[in-house]
């Protein structure tokens, strides 16, 4: 049976001027996700929006919010993002020095949870870690800004996680994050990945919500 990927736009590269607008584009859109891109200017080299702006989008989403997080120490925050509406929250692997806590944290909160791996982070670091997550967040770009170019040694990774996930967990969604377009994205489903996380192919494209039909129509064998 064919399927199709979930797809969630990057509000990073959304006009931030614009916010309510934007939201209310994607929720007549068949985007299936909001993806919010939370940076500290230390984990990674930039700032980008916070714990008030998470909320507003909120307020107005009709879709889930998928919350990554690109800060130190994320067992700090995660509560409050889930107070500030997130459905999904993905913390960095590199960030967190006790990752099987702060996983358990998110959990207990009745939100969904996600690891990040950035790109040099080997998919078999979470071997021990599959079976309590639902999602793994491969970056396709080093994390901090959106418009780069996607680097290509994410097929192999992608390849590599599914294999283990069919061992460890079957039902893990693999996400995408970083560079994504519609040259890439056949190429990564049929590597494994199901969600994919797209900023600026969507916002800087004429029509927003006709891409996003785009990458939707594209199916999962
Ligand atoms: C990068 C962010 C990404 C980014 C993706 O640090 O995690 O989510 O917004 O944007 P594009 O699709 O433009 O690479
Ligand atoms: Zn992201």
């Amino acid at each position: 049976m064919n399927t199709q990927a979930i797809i969630a736009p990057s509000m990073l590269a959304s006009d931030f001027a614009n916010l309510q607008a934007e939201v209310e584009m994607l929720n007549q859109s068949e985007a299936d996700w909001l993806h919010i891109d939370i940076m500290d200017g230390v984990f990674v080299p930039n700032l980008s929006m916070g714990l008030p702006v998470c909320e507003a989008i909120s307020k107005h989403s009709k879709k889930m919010l998928d919350v990554h997080l690109m800060i130190v120490q994320p067992e700090r925050y995660v509560e409050a993002f889930y107070k500030a509406g997130a459905g999904l929250i993905s913390i960095h692997y590199e960030a967190c020095t006790h990752l099987h806590r702060c996983i358990h944290q998110i959990k207990e909160l009745g939100c969904k949870v996600g690891v990040a791996l950035n790109p040099h982070t080997p998919v078999e670091l979470l071997e021990e870690t599959l079976q309590y997550i639902d999602l793994v967040c491969l970056m396709s770009v080093n994390p901090g800004f959106g418009g780069q170019k996607f680097i290509e040694n994410t097929y192999r990774k992608v390849i590599k996680l599914k294999s283990l996930a069919n061992e460890n967990n079957p039902n893990l969604l693999i996400e995408i994050d970083g560079g994504v377009n519609l040259s890439n994205a056949p190429k990564l489903l049929e590597a494994g990945a199901n969600v994919l996380v797209a900023g600026n192919f969507v916002f800087s494209s004429p029509n927003p919500k006709q891409t996003i039909s785009h990458l939707k129509r594209l199916t999962i064998d």
